[in-house]
């Protein structure tokens, strides 16, 4: 998992998130931070607050460690499932999707703008 500091927009390399995987990210902040999810699809990323729309629970089963299948993310907690690209909600107890937060990709890293 990684640990992104303040002040700093670089969250990591483009290669740390595996292709058709995803990696948890620790972000810092005045408000005492929180942890985005990142999925990665080729040259593109999509981050998303590690927070189901469920119940509250985080995404993933282990720090870090997500359920990504055919293109959608599936909440270890009870099973919700998500669009990796847009984050609607695709079956499960939910019914809002993931909450998107804004990322850029370049020079082979991912920034928050
Ligand atoms: S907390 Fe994610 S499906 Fe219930």
């Amino acid at each position: 998992m990684l640990e992104v500091s303040p002040g700093s927009s670089a969250i990591c390399r483009l290669e740390e998130i595996p292709d058709g995987g995803a990696i948890a990210a620790d972000i810092d902040s005045s408000t005492g931070g929180f942890s985005l999810i990142l999925l990665r699809q080729g040259d593109r990323v999509f981050a998303y607050h590690n927070e189901c729309p469920h119940a509250g629970r985080r995404l993933d089963w282990a720090p870090g460690k997500f359920l990504v299948k055919d293109g959608a993310v599936i909440c270890a907690a009870h099973g919700a499932t998500f669009d990796v690209a847009s984050g609607a909600v695709l079956a499960g107890p939910c019914r809002n999707g993931l909450a998107p937060v804004p990322l850029q990709v370049r020079d082979g890293l991912v920034r928050l703008p």
